[in-house]
């Protein structure tokens, strides 16, 4: 399996957004937050991004196993790979920027800015402001290096069967975990009720995101922060036999946030030179100095 970026087979999508563009086909129904841009339009679009979505979940299918997972964890959850001020960060983040997306001609930090800033008109607390900064600062992966598939894309419990809720279930067929009988029983490998906290999901920009804020940021935000992209149990209601009181609890503030990364999109930037003075004070009321990846 080859690491290179930029190998279409590896990497299907034209740009990551490409995968939230399809969520947003999948769950279009929320009206309140995309401000003067319609929701319907977010369901109109001409281009073709099925099949290489398809392709995408091939490959994700296929190869996020459950010793795959183990294996990153064990590489990128020691965070020495890197040391950086968020606003470094921020640009090493904006490297991602993809001119063939027709949705968003605005970078990586736009749509972090913008679902922060729709958090903050609705008036929530200014820790879920930070999680709109920061969800998607795990997608720094790919400039580590990796596949698409194993940085963006629905997320999934691994190590036990996988639910039919989850999108193109029928690819999941090829993984090595679904004829192994470790892994491919209701339960797999963990027991009745255990917690979603004992649960390893599928390797990506959630999880990573989550082990990187989970010193400096309240309990509900880091459920949203480590299970935004876990659409089989926020929207499907799926795995409820993992599940204890506490993610029964946590589950509302998941569901809170989602409407605005995927809704929140708006071809306006946001006015920076205005907006910077509050986001440093609030960086600085959470986040140490340098982040480490
Ligand atoms: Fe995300
Ligand atoms: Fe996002």
């Amino acid at each position: 399996m080859s690491q290179q970026n930029n190998v279409p087979v590896i990497n299907p999508l034209a740009s990551l957004d490409e995968w939230e563009e399809d969520v947003l086909k999948r769950y279009p129904d929320v009206d309140a937050i995309a401000g003067d841009k319609d929701t319907n339009e977010y369901r109109n679009y001409e281009t073709p991004v099925r099949d290489t979505v398809r392709e995408f979940y091939r490959l994700n299918h296929e190869y996020q196993s459950y010793d795959f997972v183990q294996e990153k964890r064990a590489h990128y959850l020691q965070f020495n790979k890197a040391k950086m001020p968020i606003w470094d960060a921020f640009e090493f983040l904006n490297q991602l920027v993809d001119d063939s997306d027709p949705d968003t001609d605005l970078d990586q930090f736009q749509h972090l800015l913008q679902t922060a800033e729709a958090i903050r008109r609705d008036g929530h607390p200014d820790w879920m402001v930070m999680v709109g900064l920061m969800h998607d600062m795990g997608k720094v992966l790919c400039l580590f290096g990796e596949p698409q598939w194993a940085v963006v894309g629905d997320t999934f419990p691994v190590g036990c069967a996988y639910s039919d809720k989850i999108v193109y279930p029928e690819f999941f067929s090829l993984n090595k975990d679904f004829s192994d009988s470790r892994y491919n029983t209701r339960l797999g490998v963990y027991a009745e009720g255990c917690g979603l906290r004992n649960v390893t999901m599928s390797w990506g920009h959630d999880e990573y995101v989550y082990q990187m804020m989970k010193d400096y940021l309240p309990e509900p935000a880091l459920y949203m922060l480590r299970y935004h992209s876990f659409y089989a149990w926020h929207r499907e209601g799926e795995y409820s036999y993992l599940l204890d009181d506490h993610d029964r609890e946590m589950l509302k503030w998941v569901k809170l946030f989602n409407p605005y990364d995927l809704y929140s999109k708006n071809p306006t930037p946001p006015d920076w030179k205005q907006l910077q003075p509050y986001y440093e004070e609030l960086v600085k009321k959470y986040l140490p100095g340098d982040l480490k990846f």
